[in-house]
């Protein structure tokens, strides 16, 4: 079982436990959290969710098998129902970036509501190396939340950030060690707890209802030129240089 999910005391955690690759997202695994998002959101029993990975890697993005040989296509695909997922759900959710947070791994935290990560974590959003472009409204989100200049480093040059980086551009609220930082999450979501959970909600809506219809244009214009990417000889070399463990080389285009 490579996405756990379990429900303890209102909180309902989403482990994503693909070690021996990094936590890499299939489709299956986004399909998996779409569906935990959803149910968590109906239950009336949770009152915010958790979305942690295993020691040492949070997770290492997309599953690259995957984006060579089933792309996702469109609304329907299963990366796009989970973004969609963690954008409807009015609940809290908190993150526990135990290790690595690459790609997907670092944008789904602009969508969470708050964030610890380790303080052995690395995060990444490598996507213009992978001959690709931003997803999840980060090309909106990233520039705002840190300037323009900050933004480029880490989402054009695609240079790794520490957590205390994270903390510093806004993106994360605290780095813990790592072996606190799941524990400290969970106190964290177990608080909502004792707060009146409708106003909880609204708060969240309101909260995040200037940014909503921008973040899903932004998404929708950005989805589409990702699907044309993904099948562009510059990701084709990328994608092959990571498997083959060896530097890309984009000198031919
Ligand atoms: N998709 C598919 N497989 C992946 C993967 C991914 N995103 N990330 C890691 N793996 C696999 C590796 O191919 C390797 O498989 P193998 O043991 O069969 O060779 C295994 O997971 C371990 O990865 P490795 O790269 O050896 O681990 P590391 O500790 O040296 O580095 C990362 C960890 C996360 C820094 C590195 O794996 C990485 O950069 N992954 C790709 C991240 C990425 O580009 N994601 C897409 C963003 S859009």
């Amino acid at each position: 079982m490579t996405i756990k999910t379990a429900t303890h005391n209102g909180v309902a955690t989403i482990e994503i436990a693909r070690p021996e690759k990094k936590n890499a997202l299939t489709q299956a695994m986004y399909t998996a959290m779409a569906e935990a998002l959803i149910a968590a959101q109906a239950d009336k029993a949770v009152r915010s969710v958790l979305i942690t990975g295993q020691p040492g890697v949070f997770t290492s993005g997309n599953d690259l098998e995957d984006f060579m040989q089933r792309p996702p296509q469109g609304a329907d695909s299963p990366v796009f129902r989970f973004m969609q997922a963690l954008l409807d759900t009015d609940k809290p959710v908190v993150a526990a970036v135990t290790g690595a947070a690459v790609g997907i791994g670092t944008t789904l935290l602009l969508h969470c509501d708050l964030v610890y990560v380790s303080d052995e974590a690395r995060l990444a959003m490598p996507f213009v190396s992978l001959g690709l472009v931003p997803e999840y409204a980060s090309s909106l989100i990233i520039p705002a939340l840190m300037g323009h200049v900050r933004a480029t480093e880490k989402l054009m040059l695609g240079e790794p950030f520490s957590g205390s980086d994270a903390v510093d551009c806004g993106i994360a609220n605290a780095v813990l060690p790592a072996s606190e930082v799941v524990n400290h999450a969970r106190r964290m979501a177990e608080r909502f707890n004792a707060l009146p959970p409708e106003a909880v909600r609204q708060t969240k809506q309101l909260m995040r209802a200037p940014q909503k219809a921008r973040v899903r244009e932004v998404m929708a214009e950005e989805g589409a030129l990702f699907g044309q990417r993904l099948r562009s000889p510059e990701a084709m070399e990328a994608f092959q240089a990571f498997f083959q463990k060896r530097k890309p080389d984009f000198s031919q285009f």
